[in-house]
């Protein structure tokens, strides 16, 4: 099965290096606009096919949709990523543009395809695409929710001492870093609530740090991380490519879920082979469904500057 990601940058090329390393796709095809870029790093990525042991082919194109043609999945991580001190938002002038172009090109070589859209403000990008490309609304996921649910385990895991894979834990709502919702509540320890082994300050510190999560390692690293969010890509694109039937939060289009419609959120979801199988709606403490309609209203904000830029 073939797997196209958009972007040869850092999240793109780590999100092909995962999908490679777990052998569960036949090619990978990187797309960037760089003059030999993609396929440069596809040619490095490949030499560590021995090393690694893997069959997956990574190709590289500059530009050349037709060589993406017939994708099953194409993952959007084109863009500019941000730079310390900025929020995502801020990204929505120069990525909306982009993100429309790409998914045009996708959609056109392979009209069957399934978006994964990465991009910032992914929530906005998300709904941009729908929005522009009416496919129906199961083929289109905003990645965020994954990822920000790997980096809420990850500070539950440091502040319970344990490792990750004892945690299990979601974020749901915008991924910004006011519009996370972690869910404290139903985070656990082999499904021990974390709230036996951590105090109310304790928890509440996991997640401030968890909101942050993208902006901290904004700040050390001088641009956006790349290794947790090609990972969770990859994990998305295997339950959907391996029909896995897996449950993650994404960014998904709302009509009447939740309360919410006419946006994309992070919400939980079925990824299987027809993309998002079905929306997961669980019931929310009064606070909880709070947070999650103010998170919405700040994606709705932040949708509402696409139309005061022209681009729906
Ligand atoms: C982050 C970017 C990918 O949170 O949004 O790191």
């Amino acid at each position: 099965m073939k797997i196209t990601v958009v972007g040869a940058g850092a999240v793109g090329a780590s999100c092909a290096e995962y999908i490679a390393i777990k052998n569960f796709a036949s090619e990978v095809v990187l797309v960037d606009i760089i003059d030999n870029f993609a396929e440069g790093k596809a040619m490095d990525l490949m030499q560590t096919a021995a090393l690694n042991g893997f069959d997956t082919k990574i190709t590289g194109s500059t530009n050349d949709y037709a060589k993406t043609s017939g994708s099953k999945v194409a993952v959007i991580t084109s863009g500019i990523p941000r730079k310390p001190g900025m929020t995502r938002e801020e990204l929505i002038g120069i990525n909306a543009g982009i993100v429309k172009s790409v998914a045009e090109q996708l959609i056109k070589h392979s009209p069957d395809v399934i978006l994964i859209i990465v991009s910032n403000p992914m929530d906005t990008m998300t709904y941009l695409t729908h929005k522009t490309f009416g496919l129906p609304k199961n083929r289109i996921i905003g990645m965020g929710g994954a990822l920000d649910s790997a980096r809420f385990k990850y500070r539950l895991a440091e502040a319970m001492d344990c490792p990750s894979s004892d945690v299990d834990g979601m974020v749901i709502g915008g991924h910004s870093d006011k519009g996370m919702v972690p869910l404290t509540r139903l985070a656990s320890r082999n499904s021990v609530r974390a709230s036996e082994f951590l105090s109310e300050e304790r928890l509440q510190k996991v997640l401030e740090d968890t909101k942050v999560g993208g902006a901290t390692l904004t700040g050390m690293l001088g641009t956006s991380a790349w290794y947790a969010p090609g990972a969770a890509v990859s994990a998305l694109v295997q339950s959907i490519v391996c029909d896995q039937h897996k449950m993650f939060p994404c960014s998904a289009l709302l009509d009447g879920e939740y309360g919410l419609s006419d946006l994309c959120i992070g919400v939980p979801v079925i990824l299987g082979k027809n993309g998002i199988e079905k929306i997961v709606e669980i019931e929310l403490e009064a606070a909880e469904k709070a947070q999650l309609t103010t998170s919405a209203e700040g994606v709705k904000a932040t949708n509402a500057l696409l139309n005061e830029i022209g681009a729906l």
